[in-house]
């Protein structure tokens, strides 16, 4: 059945969601991130990060998209990461060949609509990367707000993990039941 589904995700899902944040992390994340990082490292960083991430989902939600039941998107959000700008969506990701079909922008209302249910009232931000200028299109078409720049935090705190050192912005919804 060619049907696109979403969820909430849990402690089965840890690998195909580590699977599809590895593929698109090597396929928009290479120049910042180092290579070696990239390529040898992040399957095993990110399937153990899933793995905690969606066994103690206290304070979390974990939005997934699927496609003829094969996941296809994946949304995370953080609530109350921060006491100004409210909820983190720590990674939006959608299936490379499946992008520009609608389903960014459902995984993004559907994590505003499960924030509004569970922080009333709490705005919404994340931060992309200053080379992923396709994402930025797509928050700001999203109504999302352009705000601080920062350098990227490496991952798992290891400054060679990175090339350089590379810089992300912050896009914010101080009302996001706009994206709902
Ligand atoms: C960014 C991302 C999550 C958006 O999800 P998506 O499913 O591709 O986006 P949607 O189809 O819901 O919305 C696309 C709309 O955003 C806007 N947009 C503007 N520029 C855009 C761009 N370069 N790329 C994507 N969308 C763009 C347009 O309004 C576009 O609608 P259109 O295709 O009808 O013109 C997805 O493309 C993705 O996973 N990219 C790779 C990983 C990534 O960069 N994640 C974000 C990390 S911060």
């Amino acid at each position: 059945m060619n049907e696109l589904r979403f969820r909430t995700g849990g402690a089965a899902d840890a690998a195909a969601v580590a699977e599809l944040h590895g593929d698109s992390w090597r396929r928009h994340y290479r120049g910042a991130y180092a290579d070696q990082f990239l390529d040898e490292e992040s399957p095993e960083y990110l399937a153990a990060m899933w793995a905690g991430r969606l066994a103690a989902r206290e304070g979390t939600h974990t939005t997934l998209a699927e496609y003829d039941g094969k996941l296809v998107g994946l949304a995370h959000l953080i609530i109350d990461a921060d006491p100004k700008y409210g909820a983190l969506v720590d990674n939006l990701h959608v299936r490379a060949p499946l992008k520009r079909q609608g389903i960014g922008t459902q995984l993004l209302a559907r994590t505003a609509n499960a924030l509004q249910e569970v922080a009333p009232g709490s705005g919404l931000y994340l931060w992309v990367l200053e080379q992923n200028t396709a994402a930025q299109g797509f928050y700001e078409a999203r109504g999302g707000i352009r705000g601080d720049r920062k350098d990227v935090p490496p991952p798992g705190g290891e400054p060679r993990r990175l090339n350089g050192q590379p810089a992300c912005f912050r896009y914010y919804w101080p009302d996001p039941s706009l994206l709902a």
